[in-house]
């Protein structure tokens, strides 16, 4: 939720900023601004819209200068306008902060410095930063940025710069994140690394209340009580052109045709190929520990909670742990029963979610291990949790998540598979077995991918009606809420995901012909009950698209259209059944005209509660 990004060098700062708010639009995008600071004054630029209008009214006369700050925000307090766009500035424009995040205690801090005089125009819990930090500045920004955080309560990530303190950017964050970049005779700042990728690979992660003082030569970093800390230099494996479009409509569409990639990557190196065995030496998880574990929990947030739904059924049936499966943002506030052998898998994408990092800290105090999915190297996640399985899947741009979808799945596929290999709950010749099928998904993958132009002439036929519902039986069901919520957030169509059996107790209510049901039916074990369930659809006039197993010839007799993914074991079929349903609500939201890659309201990472 909104992106910050920041230069100190030689070089003009507002290119350098806006290309990083280009890569940053997915957190957040109603309105953009910058600030530079030049010959002790600090200009901004700001605007409600996207990062396009404000690089439309900085061709009319961009501020010259070598410092800068950027930001795109996702409003919170207060909407999205041109006076609550970042950056915001105190009373003389001489402190000017960028901010992602939420102040909690920002009324009282208001009132506060309004009784000292301060005046406020903004509607934002931001504006009470720059107020703050000047009215404790002396003679040094650091220390009165320092001195500011004491007194702030809630989450954010800051960067700050001023007229009284020319030659520094100064930054901060708590439970937001923030990365320095680091160049040769200028330094970079930013929410997240793709900003970064254009100028360098070579960043510092900001861990909660440290505070860097950049120059363009170099950082130094305290932590809250002043102590200067040395903080590794991290590496980064991405290179730029993975945060483009590469020639797709919207990274969502590349993203999906990514999908093979990530797969791959996925099993390279964790699967030996002559032995069909699993190797997880990217995982240092103790074996003993592998074996002791006596439940599992798996937490997370949104679609990165469907794959943990996922995850219960693969775990599940091949482990026999049981295995139970919540949202973050309700585990977190729930008496927390975890202990010593119980493991804790947290999943997600971003490593940022703020729910997600909630839950970690609890599971934490509780004295749960606690392994995380994520895709992110450095995340507060990845670096928080005891172990650390990353999905491999590139930068993902789009909002909504596709590529990191699969490559969950892919983790949790071969982390079950590696677990009843270290506990013994399947024998050789069954992993052998599954393996051998895992490692054909990436062929079925392109498969199906081929198969696009079948899925844009469906999206002429369904992008017309208002409501749907998905429907899955068994491990597919979780694939039904994911079908379901890829198409409501980017076409903005009212759709429900549902367990196939229970439709009949609601919301069969609903169904006539103008509301369409989407159903995954591959020839697994329920195949039978869901063609029970199909006929109970048909019955109430309703059209109905089938995802089904190729060679599946009386499915077509029962529906009106159906999509063919080729035959795998029952455990497999969600890897493959979302990728019809990822298309299918990218080309109906792409014909409908809207945003795909930013929808309303909407942002990638979601780092406020
Ligand atoms: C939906 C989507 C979101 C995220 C959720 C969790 O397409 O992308 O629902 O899955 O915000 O994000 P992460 O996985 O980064 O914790």
């Amino acid at each position: 939720m909104c992106g910050i990004t920041g230069y100190i060098g030689s070089k003009e700062a507002v290119p350098i900023l806006m290309s990083g708010l280009k890569k940053l639009e997915y957190r957040g995008y109603d309105s953009a601004g910058i600030a530079v600071l030049k010959d002790n004054k600090i200009k901004i630029v700001k605007c409600k819209g996207k990062v396009a209008k404000l690089e439309n009214l900085l061709e009319k006369g961009a501020p010259k200068g070598n410092i800068g700050l950027g930001h795109t925000r996702w409003a919170t307090h207060g909407r999205p306008n041109n006076i609550n766009a970042h950056p915001h500035n105190g009373c003389n424009s001489e402190v000017v902060v960028v901010h992602n995040g939420i102040i909690e205690n920002y009324t009282s801090l208001r009132e506060r410095l309004i009784s000292e005089g301060h005046n406020f125009v903004s509607e934002t819990d931001t504006e009470v930063f720059p107020h703050l930090i000047e009215s404790n500045y002396q003679d040094d920004l650091t220390l009165a940025v320092k001195k500011s955080i004491k007194e702030i309560e809630g989450s954010y990530a800051i960067g700050v710069i001023s007229t009284r303190d020319p030659g520094k950017v100064v930054a901060s964050r708590c439970g937001s994140p923030l990365i320095i970049g680091i160049g040769e005779g200028e330094m970079f700042l930013a929410s997240d690394i793709p900003a970064l990728l254009s100028y360098t690979n070579r960043v510092i992660f900001l861990e909660e209340r440290e505070i860097a003082t950049i120059t363009k030569d170099g950082v130094e970093i305290i932590d809250s009580e002043g102590k200067i800390l040395q903080k590794e230099v991290i590496n980064i494996d991405w290179d730029e052109e993975m945060t483009e479009k590469s020639g797709y409509k919207h990274f969502m569409l590349k993203e999906i045709f990514q999908e093979t990639m990530v797969i791959r990557n996925n099993l390279e190196d964790r699967i030996n190929l002559s032995t069909k065995t699993l190797e997880l030496n990217d995982l240092f998880l103790p074996l003993d520990k592998i074996k002791e574990i006596e439940r599992i929990s798996i937490l997370a947030c949104g679609s990165s909670y469907y794959t943990a739904l996922a995850g219960k059924y693969i775990f599940e049936e091949l482990t026999g742990i049981p295995v139970e499966v919540d949202y973050s943002s309700e585990f977190r506030y729930r008496k927390i029963l975890l202990g010593k052998k119980d493991l804790t898998i947290l999943i997600s994408q971003s490593g940022e979610t703020a729910d997600t990092i909630a839950a970690l800290r609890a599971c934490r105090e509780a004295g749960s291990y606690i392994l995380a999915l994520t895709n992110v190297r450095g995340s507060t996640i990845s670096r928080e949790a005891d172990s650390v399985m990353y999905i491999k899947a590139g930068p993902e741009i789009g909002v909504a998540t596709t590529k990191a979808f699969v490559g969950q799945l892919m983790c949790l596929y071969i982390l079950s598979l590696y677990f009843a290999q270290v506990r013994e709950t399947l024998d050789s010749s069954e992993i052998n077995k599954i393996i051998s099928e895992l490692i054909k998904i990436p062929q079925m993958v392109e498969i199906i991918l081929l198969k696009d132009p079948e899925i844009i002439k469906l999206s002429e036929e369904f992008h017309k009606y208002h409501n749907f519902l998905y429907l899955g039986r068994g491990i597919n069901y979780p694939i039904a809420l994911e079908g379901a919520l890829k198409l409501k957030e980017i076409s903005y169509i009212h759709a429900e995901g549902y367990p196939a059996g229970e439709m009949k107790h609601g919301p069969i209510a609903l169904l006539d012909k103008t509301f369409p049901v989407v159903v995954i039916v591959p020839r697994d074990k329920v195949y039978a009950k869901v063609i029970n369930n199909i006929k109970e659809v048909k019955a109430r006039d309703t059209l109905v698209l089938a995802i089904a197993t190729e060679g599946d010839k009386e499915i077509i007799n029962i529906v009106d259209k159906v999509f063919y993914i080729p035959k795998t074991s029952d455990i497999l079929y969600p890897i493959l059944s979302v990728i019809p349903l990822q298309l299918f609500a990218y080309h109906i939201a792409d014909r409908l005209g809207c945003d795909v890659d930013k929808p309303r309201n909407l942002a990638k990472s979601v780092t406020v509660e």
